[in-house]
């Protein structure tokens, strides 16, 4: 197939509703073939292991350069394995989160505006060619967000215990940097959810038919 496949990723803070919209795109998508769910860090093997090293309490000490290069050592994986075959092959790709979330926790978050020409080229470097066609960000409230994820069963990770400056760092990098990752569609997540479900439909539609 000579024709490549569109890519769309979804970005947002924590709480922000993301892995709900996507598990709601995977129920609609069901019967399709052409389309390829996946997320970062993880959505590989490689991926999902050094999903684990971030993710952990353990790994507290984890210094902010190390904690960059192992989200793009993730993505380059995942561009190899999976996003560049499958947009090649004329499938599309929707993935939970991509080079936004870097600038906006590792650049915003971690207050490291030193780092941005060595992240912007380095991401170039991983990403190559496979800059998305779409990116939808789900932008909420950091207070609003943090106080979902208190709610939620299941665990924690490093990020969801930092300060709440942190996350407020985290939207302004996002808002800031959504242009750079495709045709930018920022949807009020504080909304319920029956509504942020709308215009997620509304957005994904507009780029896969
Ligand atoms: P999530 O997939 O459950 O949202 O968790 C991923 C966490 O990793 C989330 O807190 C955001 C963080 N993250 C970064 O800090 N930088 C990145 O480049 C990516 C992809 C995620």
């Amino acid at each position: 197939m000579d024709k490549r496949g569109k890519f769309v990723v979804f970005e947002g803070g924590e709480g922000s509703g993301k892995d709900t919209q996507i598990a709601r795109l995977k129920e609609l998508y069901s019967s399709r073939d052409d389309i390829v769910f996946t997320r970062e860090p993880g959505g590989t093997n490689i991926g999902e292991q050094i999903r684990g090293l971030l993710m952990s309490h353990n790994t507290s000490n984890m210094d902010v350069q190390g904690e960059m290069l192992l989200f793009l050592a993730a993505r380059s994986q995942l561009i190899g394995e999976v996003i560049a075959p499958a947009l090649n092959s004329g499938k599309h790709v929707i993935c939970n989160r991509f080079g936004l979330s870097t600038i906006a926790y590792q650049i915003y978050g971690r207050n490291r505006q030193q780092y941005m020409d060595f992240l912007k080229s380095i991401n170039r470097f991983v990403v190559g060619e496979y800059l998305p066609d779409m990116c939808i960000l789900l932008n909420v409230t950091p207070s609003v967000g943090i106080a979902r994820t208190k709610n939620r069963t299941g665990e924690t990770t490093r990020f969801d215990a930092e300060e709440i400056a942190f996350h407020e760092r985290v939207q302004e990098g996002y808002l800031a940097h959504i242009s750079e990752f495709g045709s930018p569609a920022v949807i009020d997540a504080d909304k319920p959810l029956e509504e942020v479900w709308g215009e997620v439909k509304k957005a994904v539609q507009s780029v896969i038919e």
